[in-house]
């Protein structure tokens, strides 16, 4: 099919399914390649839908083998079946079953989508069109239906058989190799939550006693012998299951709850009924295997996919086009987790962070779309930044707005009232509405309209009335489809510092008593009374809206926000505008005065005097400059990433140098003398450490070589050992060869531990890494078949090295373009992933710009593209993206 004629499909065209399904049977009887499936639908014509229409079933490369209707055979010319569709153009206008017999091969599914295999076991994954590879089905998330599934197997191949729901029978079959068992979910779902397992898997387990005194087993599946690696998801899992009662009041309702997890998989993981099936990198943890990163991500991850029990599950999304609904919602509660069981400004920060990496990102490129899009051709290609950060951003807005009391009764009216519903945005927006009997309509806009909002703030002080006034200008830049933007609900945390650094309470009555004042004009200035001396403006705190702010303060005055706002979040802030603003003057030859190299560092020294010790978390992400990705982000035209690479080195360099004394001084005393544990105050100092060496290093190479390889070779766990590699991956030579063999003969069996081997080699960068990562390709651990590996090394590369990924030749460009191109013939979801690496191309220099677009273009022009990759190759060419 050529691309350019798949079709559209539009949120406006939606309309109610003109059938039902009240129930599905399904029998599993699992083989290797010829694996059959029956499935018993009961139907029945929906009153909201179109009557006297035929039945049409979604498909996916299936293969019939029988269809009956209420238990009789239909002959050919009864159906009409292709493997993209079951028509039945005559079906009853009363209840019916439909028994449909089909045969799938889940040996040869290199999708990843509907039933496959990974490691020899069978999983499945539906979300979101995959069930039309196991079966025929109205494969929408607002068909919801109560599943029982029989699954069979050899006992030998598959000793563990797991399915939604609970348990209800199971048992071999006599005279035969083979047993089954029968799961039953209660719970009315869309197919896309279906999920069933059967394999060898080692299992951890124990108890859950609900809020209400429920019993419930929780339990983790993973290879078998790496069980003692899951206990910490296991833990995550329980802690998570106690937070979601105490903060949103929200119980689990099965008798089991199941996480297995996989090695091959396109995404983190997925929120199947009662099955949660995880990408195993996000399940898998041991000190000598996983780094702090891991250890955070796994906790993470685990409480997102249970989170999805309530905010995706039992409220699920009416269409696609609602997917921020359920994602959005979900990443909002998984960061609140994660806030209450760490630090609450750390974890502020490492969102912030990921958010402007991502979705600010994509928000300024030829793929920018609303948070609820309109339109699309793939469906898979809008798991975005956009929709999950984004989504999230949206909620945490909402509840700034109108208060932590008003929230809470807004989302248990939510879950009580579309419980068991396929909700819209609309529904979850209402229930706010009804709750604080405010009109959110103008507030909705952050759904609709794309693009990062700009903010500027200018201060003018009255130094006799006494006042203050702030003057506020925002404004939207065009993004693909939205040439005009409207005035959007900003809220903004606020407060004054003295210039001596104290709070200073000013009254303003347009900033209400949490300190918000919320902009929805174009234009907009308050104004404090009672200012005694001129003040430094905090706003944003917390980041209170994700916007890009312009602030008209000097690097004294951000500096004084750094020493003494009391917003962790401002004084991260404030470093890094301060460090952003030379940066950038360095990477584009603006000539930097010595003065303000000088003033970043001096600010840095007497950080690490006073207060870097009480916390190491945070005082790891202030001494750690903006990344390469993030300045050329800032700059956003004519972007040279190799002068952005010096200008970056030549800052670290500089601070490092003039605080060599006190990075040695953290680097010696945080050395850890007990055993490793994961929590988050280790973590920190760990983190704090291993960004001392890193700046170190950058001022005094041999130094830093020195004590990098020591502690590469005496680290008690993967984040000192893989922190030290980092760093002698910035030195060319024999010491650093010497230590990527060795890490490789030490963790040849450790498929996870090698992906960060790839994507350290990957990210190296020099002129020589491209053919290192042709050269890794033929590694034997390298498999273009799994999705850790490719991502490891491909995505790594394209994502993590600015200046060999964006070469000035193309080679990196044509490198990725000719691996999507391989990609795209077995995995086309893995493929597009890794193709959205060029959403960066349209604020490149000249050059680089034309060897990129001739790189799209290369693909563009292969017939026999998948939808997935064609879809974003041509947004990604699009002209009138380029904004
Ligand atoms: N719904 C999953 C999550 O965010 C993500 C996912 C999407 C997984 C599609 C697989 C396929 O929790
Ligand atoms: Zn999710």
């Amino acid at each position: 099919m050529r691309t350019d004629i798949v079709e559209l499909v539009r949120l406006e065209d939606y309309r109610p399914s003109d059938f039902l399904i009240d129930r599905v049977e399904l029998d599993v009887r699992l083989h290797p390649t010829a694996t059959r499936v029956t499935a018993t639908l009961s139907l029945r014509p929906n009153p909201a839908g179109r009557s006297d229409v035929p039945l049409v079933l979604d498909g996916d490369e299936l293969n019939l083998k029988t269809v009956a209707l209420d238990e009789r055979v239909l002959e050919a010319g009864e159906f009409e079946a292709s493997p993209q569709s079951l028509v039945i153009s005559q079906p009853p206008q009363q209840p019916f079953r439909l028994t449909i017999e089909t045969e799938i091969n889940p040996t040869a599914n290199t999708k990843l989508m509907g039933l496959y295999r990974s490691g020899g076991n069978y999983c499945t994954q539906c979300e979101a069109e995959g069930f039309r590879r196991i079966t025929y089905f109205l494969d929408r998330p607002d068909v919801l239906a109560v599943y029982t599934t029989r699954i069979e197997a050899e006992r030998e191949e598959a000793p563990v058989l797991l399915g939604n729901g609970n348990l209800v029978e199971s048992g071999a079959i006599e005279g035969t190799g083979r047993h089954y068992a029968v799961w039953h979910d209660p719970f009315p779902k869309p197919s896309y939550l279906f999920a069933l397992v059967g394999g060898r898997l080692g299992r951890v387990a124990k108890p859950f006693t609900t809020m209400t005194g429920r019993q419930v087993e929780i339990a983790v599946y993973v290879e078998p012998g790496k069980e003692h690696r899951a206990d910490y998801a296991l833990d995550a899992l329980g802690r998570s299951m106690i937070w979601d009662e105490k903060v949103f009041g929200r119980e689990y309702d099965l008798d089991v709850f199941n996480i297995v997890a996989v090695s091959d998989f396109n995404m983190g993981a997925m929120e199947n009924k009662g099955l949660n099936i995880f990408n195993d990198k996000y399940v898998l943890a041991s000190p000598e295997t996983a780094t702090d990163t891991d250890y955070a991500n796994i906790e993470a991850i685990i409480a997102h996919e249970y989170f999805h029990n309530w905010s995706g599950n039992r409220v699920t999304c009416r269409d696609w086009f609602q997917l921020c609904l359920k994602e959005g919602l979900t990443v909002f509660r998984d960061q609140e987790f994660s806030s209450d069981e760490r630090s609450r400004p750390v974890h502020r920060i490492a969102e912030v962070k990921t958010l402007r990496a991502r979705q600010f990102l994509e928000d300024s490129s030829p793929l920018a779309h609303p948070v609820r899009p309109t339109q699309y051709r793939e469906i898979n290609n809008f798991y975005t930044a956009t929709v999950y950060e984004k989504g999230a951003e949206i909620v945490r807005m909402l509840k700034t707005v109108i208060g932590d009391e008003d929230f809470r009764r807004g989302m248990d009216l939510y879950f009580e009232r579309c419980d068991g519903t396929a909700a819209t945005v609309e529904d979850f927006l209402k229930a706010f509405a009804d709750v604080t009997g405010r009109d959110l309509s103008h507030f909705s806009r952050w759904y609709a309209q794309s693009g990062t909002p700009r903010v500027s703030v200018h201060g003018h002080y009255d130094e006799t009335a006494k006042t203050y006034r702030l003057d506020f200008k925002q404004q939207t830049p065009p993004t693909p489809g939205q040439p005009t933007k409207e005035p959007m609900v900003i809220p903004v945390a606020l407060g004054l510092v003295s210039q001596n650094g104290q709070p200073m309470d000013a009254d303003c009555e347009r900033v209400n008593a949490r300190g918000v004042f919320i902009l929805d004009k174009a234009e907009d200035s308050i104004t404090f009374t009672g200012v005694s001396s001129r003040p430094v403006p905090s706003v944003f705190r917390g980041f209170s809206a994700p916007v890009k702010v312009s602030l008209d303060l000097s690097s004294e005055e951000l500096l004084v926000l750094l020493r003494h706002d009391t917003d962790s979040f401002n004084r991260w802030q404030a470093a890094q505008t301060v460090a952003m603003r030379t940066l950038v003057s360095l990477s584009t030859s603006v000539a930097v005065r010595d003065e303000e190299m000088n003033s970043l560092a001096s600010a840095f020294r007497s950080f690490m005097d006073t207060d870097a010790l009480s916390d190491p978390a945070f005082a790891a992400l202030v001494l750690t400059l903006p990344s390469e990705a993030d300045i050329a982000q800032e700059i956003g035209k004519d972007v040279d990433p190799d002068a952005i690479h010096r200008a970056r080195k030549e800052m670290r360099r500089h601070i490092g140098r003039a605080c060599f004394e006190h990075l040695m001084d953290f680097y010696r005393s945080l050395a850890e003398t007990e055993a490793y544990s994961p929590d988050a105050a280790s973590a920190g100092r760990r983190a704090l450490r291993n960004a001392a060496l890193d700046l170190l290093t950058a001022a005094d190479q041999e130094a830093g070589e020195k004590l990098a390889s020591e502690q590469f070779e005496t680290a008690s766990n993967m984040t000192d050992r893989l922190a030290s590699l980092g760093v002698l991956m910035t030195i060319p030579g024999m010491v650093r060869e010497n230590a990527i063999a060795s890490f490789e003969q030490r963790y040849r069996n450790e498929p996870l531990v090698l992906d960060k081997w790839f994507t350290l080699q990957a990210a190296i960068p020099e002129d020589t890494t491209l053919d290192r990562v042709k050269r890794l390709m033929e590694h034997p651990a390298f498999s273009i078949n799994n999705p850790n590996r490719v991502r490891s090394l491909i995505g790594s590369f394209a994502m993590l090295n600015q200046v060999q990924f964006n070469r000035k030749d193309g080679a990196g460009y044509a490198l990725l373009a000719s691996i999507v191109l391989r990609a795209d013939e077995l995995n086309p979801q893995l493929a597009s992933r890794l193709l959205t690496a060029f959403s960066t191309w349209t604020m490149m220099e000249s050059t680089r710009r034309s060897h990129a677009r001739r790189a799209l273009q290369s693909i563009a022009q292969k017939p026999n593209l998948s939808r997935d990759v064609g879809d974003i190759v041509n947004r990604s060419l699009e002209e009138s993206a380029a904004s």
